[in-house]
């Protein structure tokens, strides 16, 4: 075992979803070895243990897994099992910890963010139940990294990742595993494929992007393989280093090609993305596309039609940014809606106590309870299986469903690249001014609640603070401010608006000037675009 001196770096504290920085950061002397020498002080049990690791192929993923691989021998992990090609998507790397009894993975991602020598890089670490490390665990590697000085690693040559075999470093097996296989045998537990597959034979036309990253093998296997599709209906299903060149964030702007496609004339009956790590998904019909908030809400009212959910849901939970619509699925299933800060984190020990069935978020996260990570092809392949269940089109879907529950009218706005100064000052001024509001007539809204959000888990008794600013309307609507904790570059403020329209109103009205209002009323409390110094939000979704 060698031994190398490090430096602490005091810019380790993962976000949302791990630790998230560009490439050239990552590519400072020590600064992997670090953060992943901490991960092993951290987690004794992987001493003697198993380990999962892959990623989603972006640049930095292979010298970073090569790295793990003769630190983890030098920290006495048993054995690594990694996916073929260094690749495993989210959902699967969270799977495959399940499955093989592993004490932990280390997924290399930085999920949606771009890729490449100038792009981002990032590695988050999941414990035993196959979930992102609770709060305590990633607090406890983040203090570590201010104190190491020294990181163990052996001196070996690289493993050949791209055939299926074992290797070994020192005493360490490495167990190169094919990165869909057992994915999709537990898709096969969960859904009815034959009845999805003779709904496609029959002529319904299904679009996938798998926008260059990690889930085109995934997507190639399900849809191609098992489900018939045509290989000329899959688009960008080559991972790339780089994800050619794109963004791998499934919204309107980055997934532009699939928008255009399913909103032309000849549009295919169901479109559907994932992003860089195939963690999120969105789901498009002919010329509408689902909103993911929506989306949740309708798996809700659905899921039981899959065979892995025939008796129907426990609970639901949702971020607290991501709009009401699963509320009313909840109560009217007469279960319990459970309400977390934004992060797919909280959703773990509500899982883990058989708390809730489903959970999801506004910025395009689905899963249920067969994971620990939100899934990108499991959605796509549980709307596939409603839709071939109830013999209706995407679209009728979503009308039937707002003709029974309402409609949310649902945008968030990000400002992108914000000074950090500016950005914390626009949260202050609204901050300051929420104890106030109650009662406050604005444009014509009247706020029935403000405050910042607090999260008290039911399961374990922590309570998170400072979640997000909220202000709440009398008439339903709302909005909701947060600082982003995934943006790399400055800071992002993401502004979410919601109106509800009851069944029986109108459900067909122009999104953004629907919500114009509410943006109005929050611009009025922030002074967003005076202190910004942005006219337009930098992406709306
Ligand atoms: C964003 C999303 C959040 C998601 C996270 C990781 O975090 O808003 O819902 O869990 O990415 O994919 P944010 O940048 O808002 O902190
Ligand atoms: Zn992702």
């Amino acid at each position: 075992m060698t031994t190398h001196a490090t430096t602490p770096f005091d810019d380790q504290k993962p976000g949302t979803s791990g630790l998230r920085k560009q490439v050239k950061v990552f590519q400072q002397t020590g600064y992997l070895e670090n953060f992943v020498q901490a991960i092993f002080d951290c987690v004794p049990d992987l001493r003697g243990g198993t380990l999962i690791v892959g990623g989603d192929g972006r640049y930095y993923n292979d010298t970073a897994i090569q790295i793990i691989l003769r630190m983890a021998a030098a920290n006495g992990v048993a054995k690594v099992r990694v996916g073929q090609g260094g690749l495993l998507s989210t959902p699967a790397l969270s799977n495959l910890i399940r499955v093989s009894n592993a004490q932990g993975g280390i997924i290399l991602s930085a999920s949606h963010n771009p890729g490449g020598p100038n792009g981002d890089f990032g590695i988050k670490f999941n414990g035993d139940n196959g979930g992102s490390a609770v709060e305590s665990v990633t607090q406890a590697i983040f203090e570590r990294t201010l104190e190491i000085d020294s990181y163990n690693e052996i001196s070996a040559d690289d493993v050949d990742l791209s055939a299926l075999g074992t290797a070994h470093i020192g005493d360490m097996q490495i167990e190169i595993v094919d990165p869909v296989t057992d994915y999709m045998a537990l898709m096969e537990t969960l859904f009815d494929f034959d009845k999805i597959k003779a709904m496609i034979s029959g002529g319904f036309s299904v679009c996938f992007d798998g926008m260059h990253a990690v889930t085109g093998p995934y997507a190639k296997a399900a849809f191609i393989q098992r489900l018939g599709v045509p290989a000329g209906s899959l688009m960008n299903v080559e991972p790339s280093e780089d994800f050619g060149g794109g963004h791998p964030d499934p919204n309107p702007v980055y997934a532009k090609a699939l928008f255009n496609k399913m909103f032309a004339d000849d549009a295919p009956d169901f479109g559907a993305a994932s992003d860089g790590d195939g963690d999120r998904n969105i789901v498009l019909g002919k010329g509408l596309y689902v909103s993911p908030s929506d989306s949740l809400a309708i798996l809700a009212a659905n899921i039981h039609l899959a065979p892995g959910y025939e008796e129907g849901i426990v609970g639901v939970a949702r971020s607290m940014p991501t709009s009401r619509a699963a509320d009313l699925v909840a109560k009217k299933a007469g279960v319990d809606l459970f309400e977390t800060p934004t992060g797919w984190k909280f959703f773990g020990n509500l899982l883990d106590a058989g708390r809730i069935t489903l959970c999801g978020e506004e910025s395009a996260g689905a899963s249920s309870d067969h994971a620990r990570e939100k899934d990108g092809l499991w959605a796509i392949l549980a709307w596939l299986n409603i839709v071939a269940a109830r013999g209706m089109s995407v679209k009728d879907i979503v009308r039937d469903h707002w003709a029974t529950y309402g409609r949310h009218y649902y945008s968030r706005h990000d400002y992108e690249a914000l000074d950090t100064a500016k950005a914390q000052a626009v949260m202050s001024a609204l901050e300051g001014k929420l104890a106030d509001l109650p009662g406050q007539s604005l444009h014509g809204e009247t706020v029935s609640m403000a405050d910042s959000f607090a999260y008290t888990d039911s399961v374990d008794g922590s309570v998170s603070r400072n979640q997000g600013l909220r202000v709440e309307f009398e008439s339903g609507s709302r909005f909701v401010m947060r600082l982003s904790g995934t943006g790399t570059v400055g800071a992002t403020l993401r502004l979410y608006l919601e109106k509800y329209a009851p069944p029986g109103e109108d459900h067909d009205a122009d999104l953004q000037e629907t919500l114009k209002q509410i943006a109005a009323i929050a611009d009025e409390l922030t002074d967003l675009k005076a202190i910004t110094q942005r006219a337009a939000p930098s992406v709306m979704s």
